[in-house]
Formats: structure tokens, sequence, C-alpha cells
């Protein structure tokens, strides 16, 4: 069964995956922004803390459930259950999550598409192919749905390949090079003048604001989404993880890989919108917030490298060089999910399920493209702040409260044998028992 299934050659193979799919849109665009509205490096602490206290010990329970699994979210969640009401229950939760990771492809595909469209632009322009350049820089429904097709066209071809000579074969490449590009571009912005006036605003925290509940809303919200949780992604990726590996600590790397890159993206943002404003871009609403939304991506950053002359147009192809590597490993994993569950409990044929199941993301893609401003928001809600949160929460009460304990055990072992004296075993089973559960039940209620 594990061969047909596939899984990652390798550890280092594994950990680009699975940091791939964190590593996304969320991170490099979310974080800074939703960092420099709520209190700069408050909300950075807030953040590293749920990080390691909630979203880490549900990482580790997605992971674990998959590993022992070895399958497909549904499947998963059925085999841990003990009696008839929960293997329903176990149906439900990785239904949900994978009609959820659905729809988040969905609204997710349309905005990798402005970040494709925004990629070739460069190019576009280095060849003096002008209106072409100027047609791919200007929002308009014909060109996201274009390039949200093309996204969604490179997205179905590698999940078509398979876990070893697609996921992990293309993770391995893209991965690496996102780190350099944004190591790369951080220190070129820091070399700007206003740079550091944005490090201040992403530095300095504003304590006021640690305790308000909207900035714990926020970020729980934004780690739960960052790490890919409660849709059975990390299920599925740890599906296809070695026997071999420790747990504990691979999914920490993973957490860590995740994090350490939102906050290296903090430093590239927000330095890169203060040297915009010194420029004379605008970089403040009419309320004096700083511009967040699609905005700072679509309009404040490309008017900075538009100041920039010739090197902008290198700047601005490392960029969103750097946002379509991003959404690309994360749009894979996603579409992993229903895919595995159509190939291992429908019966259907690898090509077959990404294509039919990556076609009807795309259609949805379109119609979300299509009537973008009432409809991605809405399905923005529901997905990402309604339906997430409460799938963790329901894997936090599967690892918790349904599955044995030994059997728990026994599979972190394999990889990991000396784990039981370990403060991980000591400190976790608890964590997802109660204090996780309670943790997003009390952010949901707010
Ligand atoms: N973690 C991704 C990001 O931060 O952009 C988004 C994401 C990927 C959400 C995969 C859900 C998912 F299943």
């Amino acid at each position: 069964m594990t061969n047909s299934r596939g899984e990652f050659s390798s550890r280092f193979g594994f950990l680009m995956a699975a940091s791939g799919s964190a590593v996304g849109l969320g991170n490099i665009w979310g974080f800074p922004t939703n960092a420099a509205s709520n209190g700069g490096a408050a909300f950075l602490f807030t953040y590293l803390l749920l990080a390691l206290v909630l979203a880490y010990p549900a990482l580790m329970a997605e992971l674990i459930i998959g590993r022992h699994s070895r399958s497909n979210a549904v499947t998963a969640l059925q085999l841990i259950s003990v009696g008839e009401k929960s293997k329903l229950l176990g149906f439900l939760v990785g239904f949900l999550g994978i009609v959820t990771v659905t729809f988040i492809l969905s609204f997710y595909a349309v905005v990798s598409g402005w970040m494709f469209a925004l990629f070739i632009e460069p190019i576009a322009r280095f060849f003096g192919w002008i209106s072409v350049a100027s047609w791919l820089e200007f929002d308009s429904t014909a060109r996201n749905i274009i390039a949200l097709v093309l996204f969604m066209v490179l997205t179905i071809s590698i999940i078509n390949a398979g876990v070893q000579n697609g996921i992990e074969k293309w993770a391995r490449r893209l991965m690496p090079a996102l780190i350099t590009i944004l190591i790369a571009l951080s220190l070129y912005v820091f070399t700007l003048p206003g740079a550091l006036v944005g490090l201040q605003a992403y530095l300095i925290p504003d304590f006021t604001r640690v305790a308000s509940a909207e900035l714990l809303v926020d970020a729980m919200g934004q780690a739960f989404f960052s790490l890919s949780l409660g849709v059975g992604t990390m299920l599925v990726y740890g599906s296809y993880l070695s026997k071999e590996e420790n747990l504990p600590m691979i999914g920490g790397l993973v957490a860590l890989l995740d994090v350490g890159i939102a906050v290296l993206a903090g430093l590239l943002i927000l330095p890169a919108m203060y040297v915009a404003l010194e420029s004379g871009v605008e970089i403040f609403d009419s309320q004096g917030n700083l511009i967040a939304g699609p905005r700072l991506i679509v309009s404040v950053l490309p008017n900075l490298f538009g100041t920039m002359g010739s090197v902008g147009l290198f700047v601005a192809f490392s960029f969103f060089a750097l946002m379509t590597i991003a959404s690309l490993t994360s749009s894979i994993s996603m579409l992993e999910v229903p895919v595995s569950y159509a190939v291992e409990e429908l019966n259907f044929s690898r090509s077959r399920a990404s294509v039919s199941i990556g076609g009807f993301v795309t259609i949805m893609s379109i119609l979300i493209a299509m009537n973008f401003d009432w409809l991605f928001d809405v399905v923005v809600t529901l997905t990402t702040e309604l339906s997430q949160p409460l799938l963790g929460l329901f894997f936090c009460i599967f690892v918790g409260w349904i599955w044995r304990r030994d059997a728990i055990l026994e599979e972190i072992r394999c990889g990991s044998p000396n784990v039981q004296n370990s403060i991980f075993w000591k400190i976790w089973p608890f964590y997802v028992k109660f204090i996780c559960p309670l943790a997003i039940l009390m952010v949901y209620l707010q």
C-alpha cells in the first residue's frame, strides 16, 4: 500500500514540502501587514507564543494521525476512531476539511494569479513587449482569469506528477530559491532611504495592544492559516513521511521555518513600505492606517519598483517570483488533499483526480474572479475564519479524546524511541487534550 501511495524520499524533501505548504501568501503578505496594523512587535510576540503553544501542538496532531494511518484525511480520522459515532464524526470532519481546502484553493488561486501576472510583467517589459506588459500590470477580469488558469495548470501538473516526482521535486527546487530571494531582497531594501523607519514600525512594540481580543483573534487566525492547519494538508503530507523520522523534531522544524520566514518577510515588507513613502508613494489609507489589503501588493509595492528605474525591473521580477513560488508550494499542498481522497476512496487514477478536481477549483476561482467584489470576502471568511479553526479544534479532540493514548505513543516512538521520557510527551498530550481545544474555542467565540 505504501509504495502505491508514494512517500517522501528524504527528510529534506518532506521539510521542503511541508514548509512549502506552510510558507505562502499568509507569511509574506498577511503576517507583516497584520503585525503593522496590530502594534508591531507586540503582534510578533503574541504570534510567536501562539505558534508555539497552540499551532505547534495542533500541527503535531495532524502529522501523527497522518503518518499512523498512511491515508487521506477522511480514512485517517475513521481509522483512529473506535465507535460508530466517532467514525461518523471522523468522516464529517475529514470531509469538511476536504471541502474547506478546496474552497481555500479557489480564492487562493485568484490572488496567486495576480502574483503570476505581475511576475511575467517585468519579463515582458525587459523584452520590450510594452503592450503585453501594460496589460499584465493593470487589473482586469480577463487578465485575472487567464493568470489564474495558468497558475492552476502549474498546480495540477505538479500534483499529477505524484508525491516524489511532483510535490517533493518542486519543493526541493523552489523553497531554497524562495529563501535566497527573500534574504537578498531584504538586504537590498535595507540600503534604501526610509527602511529604518519601517523597521521601527515593525519592531517597536505597542504593548497596549497585546491584551486586545482583536489582536489575539488575528494572531491565532494567522498562526492556523499559516501552518495550513485544520484542513488535512499536514495530515496528508504526514502520511507520506517515513516511519524512521522523529516526528516531534521534524514538526518543530516545520513550525520554526514557517515562523522564521514570516518574521523575515516582515523585515522586507515594512521597510519596503516606508521606502515607498520616502519616494512619494501613498502607504496610508484615508483613516491613517497602513494599506494592508490587496492594494499593498498590487499597487504600493509596484509603485515603489516603478520609482527605482532599471533596477526596479529586476526587483519587481524577484519579488513576484518570490510571491509566485510561495503560492505554488502552498497550492499544491491544498490540491493534494482532495486528490488523495479521490485516488484512495473513489478509485480515481491520479491524473483523472488532479485534472477533474483541479478543473473544478479553476471554475470556482473564475467565478470568484468574476464576482470579486462580494464573493471573495465571503469565501475567505467562511473558510479561514469559520471552518478552519473549528476543524483545528476537532483534530485536537480526535487526538486528545478519541484516539487511544498508547497507540499515539507507539506511533511517535517510531523514529524517536525515547520520546516517552522527553519533555514533549510530558506536555503535548495534556496540551492537545485541554489547552488547545479550550483556547481555540475561546478565540473562536470572540
Ligand atoms: N499556509 C498557507 C499560507 O500561509 O499562505 C495557506 C494554506 C496552505 C492554507 C494550505 C491552508 C492549506 F491547506
